[in-house]
């Protein structure tokens, strides 16, 4: 099941490229029989450009500290303005080696221990642990789902779990696992709230740039004055491009005290100065001349939703496809198929040998969840998707 001879068919073997992906596998067999669907990478090579750029960075050859030139910074203030309509000057941004290491430094900074941070889940891993490891309490505002298995936020629940200890909200947008794009006036209502209740926003949008159907972003932070002034906004070019094992992130602060207290403690406290050589070329290189890459990825990652959301209905019939309008993963619904969470697990692995993430890891809500990732070549996806309507027509 080849598409058009796309350059993204291509299947590049990863395997002992120290991929977490693909090397974290527990035996030598696991690591050749097992289809991993899982971590949240693409399996296609980066855009030339990047590779060039990278290429010419070796051969300079010299690798000694590096820094963010301003050129970088007005090359990712035009991505933002051409793909979200987004006005970021240079003097908002900060560079971190990971979004999620910058929701780190946001919750230390910005929060007290013991003090309340609200998640939606079932929502990405990492948004638990920056809390609790860090000695903050956690407030659950789980996601409600309707009859067509589609997600939205409980603004009503949220409110009245707010209290007086509650400082921050962790919102992801585009949203991990369930694949929401928020539409305009759900992140409004969701801003108003924040502005009333007077929360800070860590607004993680790694996978802004993942819209399929041609949806356009809504950066939170671009809402309006008030809702701008309490949010840090976490983009990057890693699920983009493909570069996630480079750790080019960017914060975005448009608050002159908040922002100066992120740097501050970034620097300070965590001794994190300076920029990984690699990061800064290849962050640069992506945004300035990556876009023809990514329009063509987005149609093929559209054409593999499409793909996989038509193959899972006609073959298994017991699984539900959280419809998905963002991102390269599909939430999907095992429950109907009547065996326990632990059953499709044993399926999914020591049958199927299709690696998927545990929907459990995404919040109590995600049991009998699992969490498929399908970017990939085509043959790829059909080979996985077909190796688990095996194991489930046994
Ligand atoms: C919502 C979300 N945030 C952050 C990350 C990881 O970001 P980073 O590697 O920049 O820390 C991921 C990766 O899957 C993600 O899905």
């Amino acid at each position: 099941m080849a598409s058009d001879g796309c350059f993204l068919d291509e299947i590049v073997d990863r395997r002992n490229t120290n991929s977490i992906k693909w090397d974290t596998i527990a035996s030598p067999a696991g690591k050749r029989t097992i289809l991993p669907m899982w971590v949240a990478d693409m399996d296609f090579r980066a855009p030339d450009p990047v590779l060039a750029a990278m290429r010419d960075a070796v051969e300079h050859g010299v690798f000694g500290y590096a820094g963010i030139p301003e050129d970088v910074w007005h090359t990712v203030s035009d991505w933002a303005n051409k793909r979200y309509g987004w006005e970021v000057p240079p003097e908002w941004f900060s560079y971190t080696a990971g979004v999620i290491t910058g929701l780190n430094i946001a919750v230390q900074t910005f929060t007290r221990p013991g003090e309340k941070i609200v998640i939606q889940p079932p929502v990405y891993p990492p948004f638990h642990s920056s809390a609790l490891a860090n000695g903050r309490h956690l407030i659950y505002n789980n996601l409600l789902r309707n009859d067509e298995h589609m997600y939205r936020m409980d603004l009503k629940g949220l409110s009245d779990q707010i209290d007086a200890d509650t400082r921050m909200l962790v919102l992801c947008s585009p949203h991990n696992p369930v694949g929401r794009c928020w539409s305009r006036q759900e992140l409004e209502n969701l801003a108003d709230l924040c502005v009333e209740r007077d929360l800070i926003v860590f607004s993680d949008e790694i996978h802004a740039d993942l819209l399929l159907d041609g949806r356009r972003h809504t950066p939170f932070a671009a809402l309006g004055p008030e809702i701008a002034r309490r949010t840090i906004t976490g983009i990057a070019p890693s699920k983009t491009f493909n570069i996630a094992g480079l750790k080019a992130s960017v914060i975005i602060t448009p608050d002159a005290v908040l922002h100066h207290a992120f740097d501050a403690a970034q620097k300070k406290t965590f001794g994190l100065y300076d920029a990984n050589t690699f990061a800064v070329v290849g962050m640069q290189a992506a945004y300035r001349h990556g876009e023809q890459w990514l329009d063509t990825v987005l149609e093929y990652l559209k054409a593999n939703r499409d793909y996989a959301v038509d193959f899972i209905e006609a073959h298994l019939p017991g699984v539900h496809v959280t419809p998905s309008e963002a991102t390269f993963l599909l939430w999907l619904d095992f429950s109907p198929t009547g065996l326990t969470h632990d059953e499709v697990s044993e399926k999914l692995e020591g049958e199927a040998r299709v690696l998927l993430n545990d929907g459990r890891c995404f919040g109590a809500n995600g049991e009998g969840f699992f969490r498929f990732n399908f970017g990939c070549p085509r043959e790829t996806l059909r080979s996985a998707l077909q190796r688990i309507a095996d194991a489930f027509s046994r």
